[in-house]
């Protein structure tokens, strides 16, 4: 563990500056997002009430709505506008769906440090509610009038449950290629990112190439920030990240680190097969892995993957014109790169 965590360049003290930088830029619209996401909450029907709040409650980073938000101001629109404030808060609740229903389909108890929907109220309700956080996400965004914005939520949600989809497929597999790895992880989480930013480009009224840009930036951004994801349930621990880490190899993922590993020391393969099968560690402790992986040079190598998605999303940004809000999308690379949770 010492070996992951050393390999991190910020401390945690100046990874919360720089997340409070970056969030600070927009601090008092991302607060009318939440009384936003308050009202498309709000439902007369009691259990869904009570789920919403629960939800609502328990937080999470909210860097989808953020991205939407620096994204309008950086090409020159007002993130304090009505139309940005609800689609941010669209985006996060078409998110908070997605990871109810992920939650059904990897069994998983944890998210966001207090138990998932299914496992506090049941799977049956899980899914129901993540079908109405959907229906509602799309019933909010029809208020825009904007068949392009509709086009983009509807290609994006159906690309997300194709990612779901593939990865059913290939659950288990422990020959996965690099290329299926990052097919799936863009579907799952790259293309959200990229509709927030091409979103919040077509509320500012940005020009053809600016809306390119922040797609482009959107997408690169998100694959590094899925691949980290994915490299933290290696090294971190279920305090830090709020859901049980070393669950995607238990679940049947094999994800980037791994692929390399396995590249690099195909030996592991039987051993990686049964904590799948078995669904435990038992065979092969998780300290033994994360020290192989390290050893091996498959964590860097999975890392500078990281950093080069990272820094293309950054280049993607030099056609908009220079603003602090343009400073805060630069800088959201490193901190997505370099988090710890
Ligand atoms: C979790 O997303 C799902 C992934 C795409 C890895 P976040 O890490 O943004 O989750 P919250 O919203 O902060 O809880
Ligand atoms: C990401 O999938 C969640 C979605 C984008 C739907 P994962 O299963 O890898 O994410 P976590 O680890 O549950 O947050
Ligand atoms: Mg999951
Ligand atoms: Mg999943």
């Amino acid at each position: 563990m010492s070996n992951a965590s050393s390999h991190i360049a910020l401390t945690v003290e100046e990874q919360e500056i720089s997340a409070r930088r970056i969030f600070t830029t927009i601090a008092a619209e991302l607060a009318l997002v939440e009384e936003e996401f308050e009202r498309q909450a709000a439902s007369d029907v009691g259990v869904i009430a009570r789920i919403s709040d629960y939800l609502r409650a328990s937080g999470g980073k909210r860097v989808r709505p953020a991205l939407l938000l620096l994204s309008v101001a950086s090409a020159g629109g007002n993130a304090a506008r009505h139309n940005a404030i609800r689609m941010a808060a669209v985006m996060e609740f078409l998110h908070t769906a997605t990871l109810v229903h992920d939650d059904i389909i990897d069994n998983a108890e944890m998210r966001r440090g207090a138990p998932s929907i299914n496992s506090r109220f049941g799977n049956t309700t899980a899914v129901l509610v993540g079908d109405w956080l959907y229906m509602t996400a799309f019933e909010t965004s029809l208020q825009e009038r904007s068949l392009e914005i509709l086009e983009i939520l509807t290609a994006v949600t159906r690309k997300m449950v194709e990612g779901e989809l593939i990865q059913l497929t290939l659950l288990g597999c422990a020959d996965i290629s690099e290329e299926q790895y990052l097919d799936v992880l863009q579907r799952k989480t790259a293309y959200l990112f990229s509709a927030c930013c091409e979103i919040g480009a077509i509320l500012a009224g940005a020009n053809a190439s600016e809306q390119r840009a922040l797609r482009d930036y959107g997408l690169n951004l998100g694959a590094a920030f899925q691949l980290i994801d994915d490299l933290l349930d290696f090294t971190a621990t279920d305090e830090m990240l709020g859901k049980p880490a070393g669950a995607d190899l238990l679940e049947g993922k094999v994800t980037l680190p791994l692929i390399y590993l396995l590249q690099r020391e195909s030996a592991y393969a039987s051993a990686v097969r049964e904590v799948m099968r078995e669904g435990s560690y038992e065979g092969l402790s998780r300290s033994s892995l994360l020290s192989a992986a390290e050893e091996s040079g498959a964590l860097d190598a999975a890392r500078e993957r990281a950093s080069s998605l990272a820094e293309r999303a950054r280049i993607a940004l030099a056609v908009l014109p220079a603003s602090k809000y343009r400073d805060a999308l630069e800088a959201l690379p490193t901190y997505i790169t370099e988090r710890d949770s």
